[in-house]
C-alpha cells in the first residue's frame, strides 16, 4: 500500500490554532465573567460600553465600504460595476462561511480518482514549501501540479492599503522559508521541495513562461481544481487568462486571497465579466498557507508555533482591527461589520480570505462538457 492510500482524507484539514484560540477566547470570557461577580460595578461599565457600541453602530455611515478580511481598502474608489460586484459577493458569501480551510474542503470534496476523470488536472499555483500542493494531493487522492518559481513572487504585491510586499518575497532562501523547511521536515532537490511520497508534480518557474506550455503538452486536459496563490493581480489575471480554455461547467476555482479587492477578487471581476461567465460561491474560510504550521513535525514546537503564530496574528499583523483602536479599521470592524462577521472573524485566529466557487457556465468561451 502507498502512501496515499494510508493517508485518512478527513484529517487532512487540520485547525488546532483556532480550537486553542476559541480556548482562550473561553477562558477571557469566564474570567470577565468572574471578575463581575466580585465587582458588579464592572457588569455596569460593561454594559454602557455595549449600549454606546449599539448606538455608534446605529450612526456609523461607512457600513459597507470597508470589507472583510482587512477593512482596509474604501470601495467607494472603485467604479460602480465593481463596487456592486463585491457587494452581491459579499452577501451570496455569508451564507457559505466555513470553519476550515476552503482548499481542504473543496479537495477532499472532488471524485476519487477514476479512468473517466485521469485526465483532469488539478492546480496549485503558488506553491512555497509545497504544503498547500502536497495536502490537496492527500485530501483528493489524486496527481496535483504545483507551479512555482521557488524565488519568490515575480512583482511587488501592494495588499489594499494595508502593506506592500516586495519582489522576491516567499524565496525558499527567505529565513522563514528556511526554519519552514527544517521543522516541516521538507527536503529540496535543485531548489524544488521533495514530493514526499505524494502525487505531484512541480513546474519550477514563473507562471508567465510555464503555465502554457504545460497545458500545451496536454491538449484538451479540463482544469478540475484551480487553487490560486500567487498573491498578485498580475499574476492571477495571467493565470486565469492563460487557463481559460480549459475551464469546464464544475471547474472549482479557490482563490486563498480573495478578500482583497484590488487582487485576486478583481483579476476575477474582470475575467467573469469579459467571458460573461456564470458561477456560484461554495465556500469562504480559511487561508491554506497556515497549514505550513499543522506541518511542524515535533509537537512541542508545534505548540509553540501556535501561540506564535497568534500572538503574530493578533498583536502585529491582520488581526489588529479587533483590539487596536488607534487603527481606523478597529473601528471599521467593531461599528460597520454585520454581527454575523463580527463573529466569524473572532472565531478564528488566522486569516479568512480564502473563497471557493464553482463555473456554471461558459458564456463567451463556448460550451465543453462538464
Ligand atoms: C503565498 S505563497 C504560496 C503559499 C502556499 N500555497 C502554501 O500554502 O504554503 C505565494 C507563492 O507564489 C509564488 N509566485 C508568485 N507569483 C508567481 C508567478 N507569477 N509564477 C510562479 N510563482 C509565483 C511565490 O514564489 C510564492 O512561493
Amino acid at each position: 500500500m502507498g502512501v496515499i492510500e494510508r493517508i485518512d482524507r478527513r484529517a487532512v484539514d487540520r485547525t488546532t490554532v483556532h480550537r486553542i484560540w476559541r480556548a482562550i477566547l473561553i477562558v477571557v470570557a469566564l474570567c470577565v465573567a468572574v471578575a463581575c461577580f466580585f465587582a458588579p460595578v464592572l457588569l455596569a461599565v460593561i454594559g454602557i460600553l455595549l449600549v454606546l457600541l449599539i448606538c455608534a453602530r446605529v450612526l456609523y455611515r461607512g457600513r459597507g465600504r470597508y470589507i472583510p478580511h482587512l477593512y482596509a481598502r474604501d470601495i467607494s474608489i472603485y467604479d460602480q460595476d465593481y463596487q456592486a460586484f463585491i457587494e452581491n459577493s459579499l452577501s451570496d458569501l455569508r451564507s457559505c462561511k466555513i470553519s476550515g480551510h476552503t482548499l481542504l474542503r473543496e479537495a477532499a470534496r472532488l471524485p476519487d480518482p477514476s479512468p473517466e476523470n485521469s485526465d483532469e488536472l488539478l492546480l496549485d499555483l503558488g506553491v512555497w514549501l509545497g504544503w498547500s500542493t502536497r495536502l490537496v494531493s492527500d485530501a483528493s487522492n489524486r496527481t496535483v501540479y504545483g507551479f512555482d518559481t521557488f524565488e519568490g513572487l515575480v512583482e511587488d504585491w501592494q495588499i489594499d492599503d494595508q502593506m506592500l510586499l516586495k519582489k522576491g518575497t516567499f524565496s525558499l532562501s527567505d529565513p522563514v522559508a528556511q526554519r519552514f523547511i527544517r521543522d516541516t521536515g521538507v527536503t529540496l532537490h535543485d531548489g524544488v521541495p521533495d514530493v514526499l511520497g505524494r502525487k505531484v508534480q512541480y513546474v519550477k518557474g514563473s507562471t508567465y513562461d510555464t503555465l502554457a506550455p504545460f497545458l500545451a503538452a496536454r491538449p484538451g486536459a479540463a482544469i478540475k481544481l484551480f487553487h490560486m496563490d500567487l498573491d498578485t493581480y498580475e499574476s492571477c489575471l495571467h493565470g486565469l487568462e492563460t487557463c481559460k480554455d480549459r475551464f469546464v461547467v464544475g471547474s472549482i476555482l479557490v482563490f486563498d486571497e480573495y478578500l482583497v479587492t484590488n487582487g485576486e477578487m478583481l483579476a476575477f471581476f474582470e475575467f467573469q465579466k469579459r467571458y460573461g461567465l456564470d458561477w456560484r460561491y461554495r465556500a469562504w474560510g480559511l487561508e491554506v498557507g497556515e497549514m505550513n504550521v499543522e506541518m511542524v513535525t515535533s509537537r512541542w514546537k508545534r505548540m509553540l508555533y501556535y501561540l506564535a503564530s497568534i500572538v503574530v496574528y493578533c498583536g502585529g499583523t491582520t488581526g489588529l482591527y479587533t483590539w487596536a483602536f488607534f487603527e481606523r479599521r478597529f473601528w471599521r470592524f467593531w461599528l460597520g461589520a454585520p454581527v454575523g462577521d463580527i463573529a466569524f472573524m473572532l472565531g478564528a485566529a488566522g486569516e479568512r480570505k480564502s473563497v471557493s466557487l464553482e463555473i456554471t457556465g461558459l458564456g463567451k468561451l463556448g460550451s465543453r462538457p462538464a
